[in-house]
């Protein structure tokens, strides 16, 4: 499938309000792939910059546990930029999107939900090597 930004879409889980803290949970239905790994990124130092890649054949959701940050992501036609700053609001980045992430606020966490184990042969790291992918 040819995949572009009009795939990308955000995912509200659910979420147990209580006066001792809210309760978000991701069970098995919630999202449209079957995960496999999750990951997060912690400790970003200001002014980094993560991503830089698209994946081949893998989902991901993306969700800022805490803080903010921005995420670019790029179907090789066109880009646009998703903000995230709610811990129970996905992103789902369908396979084939380049992705940046940018601008983490101080103590963000940023949570990933992979559709399969880490495997560097799914990944394009080169933006022209990408370019040429998306239009063979
Ligand atoms: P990368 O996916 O490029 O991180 P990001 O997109 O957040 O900038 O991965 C960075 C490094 O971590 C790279 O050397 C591969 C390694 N890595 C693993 O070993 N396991 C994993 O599950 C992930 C996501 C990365």
């Amino acid at each position: 499938m040819k995949t572009t930004l009009n795939n990308i879409q955000y995912i509200d889980f659910p979420v147990v309000k209580d006066y001792r803290g809210n309760l978000a949970f991701i069970q098995e239905g919630a999202i449209p792939y079957n995960f496999k790994r999750i990951y997060y990124l912690f400790d970003v130092p200001s002014g980094a910059e993560r991503g830089g890649h698209a994946h081949i054949e893998q989902n991901e959701i993306l969700i800022a546990l805490s803080g903010s940050f921005d995420v670019v992501l790029d179907d090789g036609e066109s880009k646009k930029k998703y903000t995230l700053n709610r811990p129970a609001t996905g992103l789902h980045i369908v396979d084939g999107i380049w992705r940046e992430l940018t601008n983490f606020s101080s103590g963000a966490i940023c949570l990933v939900i992979a559709e399969d184990v880490y495997n560097e042969a799914d990944y394009i790291r080169d933006y022209q090597e990408f370019l040429s992918y998306k239009k063979g």
